[in-house]
Formats: structure tokens, sequence, C-alpha cells
């Protein structure tokens, strides 16, 4: 007889090796083979429903129109929620929410699950009648752990249903019912286990067919199925990739260690788009949705058209080695950005020091380090600046992950200000993409970018010309736009030739080529 052979996969992109190796030949990860054992019989199907056994039947193709259309989506009442998810929860689909450990997936998920079922008193009257709404189902944590979360949410009248489990067949046996509630939380899939395969909980052939157990029930019983992902020290979910390829929708939620603020980004989503973001706020009561993110980017800054009076000391830690004069701080900018359809601003900051090295060091927090290299050979390059000599730091305040190329301009401006200790001044904002030319391009939703900043008290934008538009003053009276064609020109708003402070520092060579 032949015995069944053990082997190797690789937990990262599952290829499949006879024999131990170090390094995963496929994909290249470390360390990342481990032992599994084959499958009896065919695959997924543990109920006999799910698996048709006899040979295949024609299909009954149908038109793009229907009487049946899909259910509305179910808004979950947490906005910041319901928008990354493209305007609310789609019935029938999965989402994966991936993050770090502690960062706030299961504080939530308890409160989506709590919002999705009121109790009863305070439901709409349609609603009124309906079986409980949502269940959570948790293979990380006791019953006792979650009740506590509850308490601590103040979520606790909810008639939600709770269970620990972690065997999908008792999961799928409770589930698989006619009265299943609107919204099931599987926190986390990397727990879950099929008893019919032999590898442990976590493994990739258990979390895909565990997945897939899953996935295949939301979508013949209609509920919206959220999966929790762990993820690894790379960031990426752990786990198989292709679990994102089966779900519809994959959230990552993040923030930085000793912000108060999370971020939930879509960075799939079948039902939507993906460029929006939601903002949160961790308190000692859970999550706080933050409904105006450019206050909360921008606080810790002398407010716009205001002297830096009334500092809040947030984010002491660069405003010590940056020189100011008149409250301003060198090496600052605020660029108004786009994150999806929301108007977001935020300070970019930037410390430009003497080498000490042989290799000037790069340090960069919040935004793509290529693209800063970029930006330094133009401002050397065309300007007649030396700023790539030097070290440079840059750092997004506040946590925030830039992708936009309308950064360019702030950190151009961000980096000439710290080069030539001139501020930028408190009440303007900055964007606009640079070219390898130093010319400087325009950028789209100019209007939204200016309301938002006009918004918040400032009143000056350093931005690329815009031809045949509306004027800046009708965004926002007494706005006032400083339109660059190139980058020159914004080294002249910083830094004049025959500026009224004096003569440029001497030790870094600023001068305009001619
Ligand atoms: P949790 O949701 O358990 O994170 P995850 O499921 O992503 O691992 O969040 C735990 C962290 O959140 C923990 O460090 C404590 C903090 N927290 C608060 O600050 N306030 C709260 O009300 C709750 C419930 C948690
Ligand atoms: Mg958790």
């Amino acid at each position: 007889m032949v015995r069944a052979q053990a082997r190797f996969v690789c937990q990262q992109c599952a290829a499949m090796y006879p024999k131990w190796t170090g390094r995963c030949d496929s994909c290249g990860a470390w360390n990342s083979l481990i032992e599994e054992l084959p499958r009896e019989g065919p695959p997924g199907g543990i109920g006999k429903r799910t698996l048709d056994r006899r040979s295949g039947r024609s299909l009954g193709f149908v038109g793009l129109t229907g009487p049946s259309m899909l259910p509305a989506r179910r808004q979950t009442g947490i906005v910041e929620l319901d928008r990354v998810c493209g305007g609310g929860l789609v019935p029938g689909s999965a989402i994966l929410v991936g993050g770090d450990p502690g960062i706030g997936k299961s504080t939530l998920l308890l409160q989506a699950a709590a919002a999705i079922a009121p109790p009863t008193e305070e439901r709409p009257a349609e609603l009124k009648e309906r079986h409980p709404t949502a269940a959570y189902i948790t293979g990380e944590e006791a019953i006792d752990q979650v009740r506590m979360r509850a308490e601590r949410l103040g979520v606790t009248a909810s008639p939600m249903l709770l269970a620990a489990a972690s065997n999908v067949r008792d999961i799928v046996a409770s589930l698989d019912r006619e009265d299943t509630p609107d919204l099931v939380v599987v926190d986390s899939i990397q727990t879950m286990y099929l008893d019919t395969l032999d590898s442990a909980p976590g493994t990739v052939s258990q979390v895909r067919a565990a997945a897939q157990e899953l996935i295949r029930l939301a979508k013949r019983r209609g509920f919206v199925l959220v999966l929790v992902g762990h993820v690894t020290k790379e960031g990426v979910i752990a786990g198989p990739r292709v679990l994102e390829h089966m779900v519809d929708t994959v959230l990552y939620f993040e923030g930085e260690r000793g912000h108060q603020f999370r971020i939930l980004r879509a960075v799939k989503n079948r039902f939507g788009a993906t460029d929006e973001i939601g903002v949160f706020e961790m308190s000692d009561r859970g999550l706080v949705e933050v409904s105006n993110p450019s206050a909360l980017f921008l606080a810790g800054r002398p407010a716009a058209g205001h002297q830096a009076s009334g500092v809040v000391g947030a984010d002491g830690e660069e405003d010590e080695g940056a020189e100011s004069s008149g409250g301003q701080i060198n090496g600052s900018a605020v660029f108004a950005g786009m994150e999806g359809t929301r108007p977001v601003l935020v300070e970019v900051q930037a410390l430009v020091a003497p080498t000490v090295l042989g290799t000037p060091r790069r340090a960069v927090v919040g935004w793509d380090g290529t693209r800063l290299a970029m930006i330094t050979a133009v401002l050397d390059a065309r300007c007649g600046l030396s700023v790539g000599a030097n070290d440079i730091y840059l750092n997004v305040a506040g946590g925030l992950r830039i992708v936009e190329p309308a950064a360019d301009l702030a950190v151009a401006a961000a980096l000439v200000s710290a080069l030539t200790e001139r501020p930028v001044p408190a009440d303007t904002v900055v964007f606009g993409e640079i070219a390898l030319s130093g010319d400087i391009r325009p950028v789209g939703h100019t209007e939204s970018r200016l309301k938002e900043a006009a918004k918040l008290g400032f009143t000056e934008a350093w931005m690329p010309i815009r031809r045949g538009k509306r004027s800046e003053a009708a965004v926002a009276p007494g706005f006032k736009a400083a339109p660059m064609s190139h980058l020159m020109e914004l080294i002249e708003h910083l830094a004049p030739a025959r500026s009224p402070l004096g003569p440029l520092p001497r030790q870094r060579r600023i001068g305009v080529a001619s």
C-alpha cells in the first residue's frame, strides 16, 4: 500500500514541496514551509448539499436583468465603515478585515455588530419583529472577555448572538437556517479549522478551506460575512494570498502606535471604490468616528492665521529641532490632499541636516521614499539647491500615508523651508505635482481642496496654474491663490533673492544656478 506522503506547503504562496527547505523557490519567502498531510477525498464540501454528485447538468443562462434584484445594502450606522464599504454592506458578500494585533479589529466589529442589532425598542418599526440580526463568533477570546469589552463599549443591550467556536462544521450547522442573522463576524479566520483536514488551524490549507466553506454559506444564506485576518510581520494578511481573491472586499485597519486614531482602508472592493478611508479615534469607550479628519491631522500645529501661542504639543518631538521664526515652524507645509471623495489636510514635515555619514540618510514616514529621491533630484538639478547631499527626514504628521502625486509640491515646500530656514506661512496650503523638468503640473479636485482649506481658516494656496477655470475667490471669498508653473517660483516665494530677513545661511549653497 502506498503511504500517504507528507508534503511541505509554503504558508505565503501555497507552493508545495516534497522536502523541507529554508526558502520557498516560488515566492522567495524564508522559513515559510510547514508540513501538511494530504487531504483524504475531494476538496471542500462538508455538507452533502454543497456537492453535486451527478455528472453535471447544463446551465440555465439568464439575462442581465431579472425579477429578483439583490437586496439593498445594509447600513451599519457607523458612517465611516459604511463609506469604506461603498455605502453599506452588501448582503451575501464576504469582507476580510486585516490589521496588526491590538489595532482594534475586534472592537470595531463588535461595535458594528451591535449597531446592526440595536435593542428591540430602538429598532425602526419595520424591523421590530425580526430575529436578532448580528452574530459574533470568536475563536480567539473567551465569552467573558467579549462581554467585558461589550460592557466597556456600552452595547450590552444589543440582542446580538455571541459564541466562542472554532470548528467550521459547528458554525455551518448553526447558521445554515432560514433565519440567519444579517451580519456574521468570524474573529479570526486563522483560528478556524475544518475537521476533515489534518493540518493545524492557521495553516494555508485550513485557512483556505475554512474561508471557502463560510463564504459559500454566506452566499447561499445571503448574510454579510466579516472575517478577521491576522497580519504577518511584513504587513500582509497571514495565510494564502488566495484568501484575498476569495472575498469580495479587503479592508485594512491601520494606525501608528502611540497615535489615537485608526484608519480603515479598502484595498479591494467588488462593490465600490477603493480609495475611500474611514477615520476613527480609539477612546476609552471604543472607537469614535472622526467626521472631520483634517482638524485631527492638523491638531498640534499653530492654527491657520494665528501665531503659535496655543500650540497643543501632541507631537512635540519634531518641533524641538526646528527653529521657528515668528511662531512658524521651518520645514513644515500643509498639504491639501484628497482621500477618495473627501479632502483631507495634513502636515508634511521635513528635517534637513548635514550628513555625518558617507551616504546621506533618508527616513520617510507616510510617503514614498522613491518619490522623495525624485523631488530632491529635481530640486538639485533644476533649481541649483543641494538638498540631496544632506540627511533628510520626512514625516507625514498623524500617521496618515499619502499616495497622491499632488503631495509633491508640499514635500518640496517642506524641504526648501527646512533647508533655507524660512517657514511656509501658517495660513497657506500647498499642492501640485512636480515633473522631472521642475514644472508644476495641475492636479484634480482643486475646488474641493480649496474649500476644505478655507473652511479650516487657511487663506492662501500655493498651487499649479489652472487655465480657464473659475477663480479661487469664487470658491471662498478672501481666499488667495498663488499659482506656480515651476519650482523656481516656489523657492522665490520662500526665500526671495532680496529677502528682508537678510542673507541665507552661508553653510548651505542655496544660490540659484544661472
Ligand atoms: P482589539 O479590538 O482587541 O484589537 P485586535 O482585535 O485588532 O487585536 O483592541 C485592543 C486594543 O484597543 C487594546 O490595546 C485596548 C484598546 N481599547 C481601547 O483603548 N478602548 C476600548 O474601549 C477598547 C475596547 C479597546
Ligand atoms: Mg482581536
